[in-house]
């Protein structure tokens, strides 16, 4: 079969004001170089829609470990693909299944380097785009859950925080907390993901939800929104309890804030007395994470202890609008474009 010669690229074409919106992006077919010597060719199936890309659009945070999008240029982050073509002896075949970090376009050329092998059995290889290894990671390596912990994880309904609650569950929690904006994810996070209570902030002070549903405090915090609510946490910490910061998402998905920070104010007073822990996470300080994540996920889906909650956008058409959907809480679990 010819290989393509071209490929459909999701492109920033204007600077957003706020949060961007669909008409700041372009959806272009470009020529596609043929593989190099070395180079893997790719027909991406799916490609992984997340908050971090409102940061890196609006030139906003310091310190970022990845570049700002600027109008102009395409975006990208994770995505599965089937090897279209692959260097002679090399460990890659066509047909295969692999990972890699050139979404937001169907097709991608690069160094046999950039692409990692999904085993042929992995039950569910969609999954593997999702960023909820980040969960994962901050509950084994930086909050350590230990058996009979409260935990309370923030942002509870999206692709990091929906596997979270069941994860936490394996680890030995024994109760754990999600929040999220809508009463709707609540529900569904309750009946089908393993949280026992979900608060959804608003109607009343967050810290008087959590006091209701944690009158003895909490062990561990996974957060995810930061602001208020990890203001909260920390008020409702217990003793030497452990607060891992993995994301941002009420000062980055804010249109009323920049995209790159996200201010709370902590009671120091009560971390020195209390001797708690608060460690910043990021997935790129773990690279040996991702092994041990797919060999855990692998061996989850298969006995069903987790399931991998989706949201499928279908057609890199729609991907813009997908982004949107993000800032209006508008999808449940990881927001994925299939191709
Ligand atoms: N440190 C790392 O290595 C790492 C890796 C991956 C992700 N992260 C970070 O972790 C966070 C969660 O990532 P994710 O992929 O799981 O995202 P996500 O939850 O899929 O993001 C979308 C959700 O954010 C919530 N949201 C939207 N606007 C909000 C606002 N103004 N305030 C509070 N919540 C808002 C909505 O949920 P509701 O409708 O339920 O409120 C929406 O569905 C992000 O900050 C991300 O950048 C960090």
């Amino acid at each position: 079969m010819p290989l393509p010669t071209t490929a459909r690229v999701v492109r920033l074409t204007a600077e957003p004001r706020g949060l961007p919106v669909p008409e700041d992006f372009t959806v272009a077919e470009e020529p596609l170089p043929a593989p190099g010597p070395g180079q893997v060719l790719v027909r991406n199936r799916a490609f992984l829609v997340f908050p971090a890309l409102r940061t890196l659009i609006s030139g906003a945070g310091t310190g970022l470990p990845v570049p700002h999008v600027k109008p102009g240029e395409a975006l990208f982050g994770p995505a599965l693909g089937e090897v279209l073509a692959a260097p002679e002896g090399g460990p890659l075949r066509p047909g295969d299944l692999v990972t890699h970090l050139d979404g937001w376009r169907d097709h991608a050329v690069a160094d046999a380097a950039r692409f990692t092998a999904v085993d042929p059995d992995f039950p569910l290889p969609v999954a593997l785009v999702s960023a909820a290894s980040a969960g994962y990671g901050a509950l084994t390596r930086c909050a350590e859950v230990r058996p009979g912990d409260v935990v309370l994880v923030t942002g509870a309904a999206g692709a990091v925080g929906s596997l979270a609650g069941r994860i936490a569950r394996l680890l030995g929690a024994a109760r754990v907390i999600g929040t999220t904006r809508s009463p709707g994810k609540a529900q569904r996070l309750t009946a089908e993901l393993g949280y026992d209570a979900v608060l959804v902030p608003g109607e009343r002070p967050f810290a008087e939800l959590l006091a209701g549903a944690a009158p003895d405090g909490v062990d561990v915090v996974l957060d995810l929104v930061g602001g208020e609510q990890l203001t909260a946490a920390v008020d409702a910490a217990r003793q030497g309890g452990r607060i891992a910061v993995v994301g941002a998402l009420s000062g980055q998905l804010d249109p009323r804030l920049p995209g790159g920070n996200s201010p709370a104010v902590i009671d120091s007073f009560r971390v020195v007395t209390l001797g708690l822990r608060l460690r910043g996470f990021t997935l790129l300080d773990h690279p040996d994470l991702a092994a041990e994540w797919r060999e855990r996920l692998g061996g989850w889906l298969r006995s069903g202890e987790i399931t991998f909650p989706w949201t499928p956008v279908a057609g890199i058409d729609r991907a813009p609008q997908a982004l949107s959907r993000l800032f209006t809480g508008d999808t449940f679990g990881a927001t994925i474009v299939e191709l």
